[in-house]
């Protein structure tokens, strides 16, 4: 390794993770722009319905007694429910699992997923202001977008300085890190399922 690429890597895997997720952070953003989510109810509920496969691939994980261990306010965490509740108010119909969910994960595998789904409450923060233009909010429509309990930015912080606290083999960094990229794989391929004509 060269000094340069040394420099180059972020001492906090928090912030490493940032790094390697910015280009798919980059590209999902520009996709989502694409199917325009804010343009109507009817586009915003096939977002929700990405949001909801996403969320619900996760319920084993934010419920994962190992995980709760670590991260002890895991299980309020999740948006299954709220993401449901949403389609629910856009009177959308409940998808069926999409094949390819992530099975079994270790723990450090889980923590990259999770993160990627704690992170995305950040980009909500934004969202949730264009869904209030649809006549939404974080209690109809929008609840998987609102404000979590104890603050977003709080919640966010909290959870990352555990992440950074836990001591990691090389394997689980490792594991961490292509845990994340698969976790916005993961969201665009659902995001492209729940925008597909067939659905209409
Ligand atoms: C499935 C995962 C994710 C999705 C679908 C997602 C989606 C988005 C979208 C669409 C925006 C643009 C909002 C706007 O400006 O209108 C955004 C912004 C943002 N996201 Fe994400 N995001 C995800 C994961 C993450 C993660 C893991 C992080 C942090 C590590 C993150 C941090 C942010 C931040 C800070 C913004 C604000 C604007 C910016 O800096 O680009 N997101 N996100």
């Amino acid at each position: 390794m060269t000094t340069q690429d040394t420099a180059q890597r972020p001492a906090l895997r928090s912030q490493r993770l940032n790094q390697i997720t910015h280009e798919p952070h980059g590209k999902l953003d520009a996709l989502v722009k694409t199917h325009a989510p804010f343009a109507t109810q009817a586009n915003f509920a096939r977002f929700v319905v990405a949001q909801y496969l996403f969320q619900s691939e996760l319920v084993a994980l934010y419920n994962d007694t190992e995980l709760t261990a670590i991260v002890p306010d895991l299980p309020d965490r999740c948006r299954a429910e709220a993401a449901r509740a949403d389609l629910d108010d856009l009177e959308a119909e409940l998808p069926e699992p999409v094949a390819g969910a992530v099975k079994n994960p270790t723990k450090a595998e889980a923590l990259g997923w999770l993160f990627v789904s704690e992170g995305s409450k950040l980009g909500a923060a934004f969202l949730i202001k264009r869904a209030v233009g649809l006549g939404l909010s974080e209690t109809f429509g929008a609840r998987h977008l609102g404000e979590p309990a104890g603050g977003r930015a709080e919640g966010w912080k909290s959870f990352v300085k555990t992440l950074d606290g836990l001591a990691f083999t090389a394997q689980e960094e490792a594991e961490v890190e292509k845990a994340a990229v698969d976790a916005f794989n993961r969201f665009t391929v659902l995001l492209e399922q729940a925008y597909a004509p067939e659905l209409a």
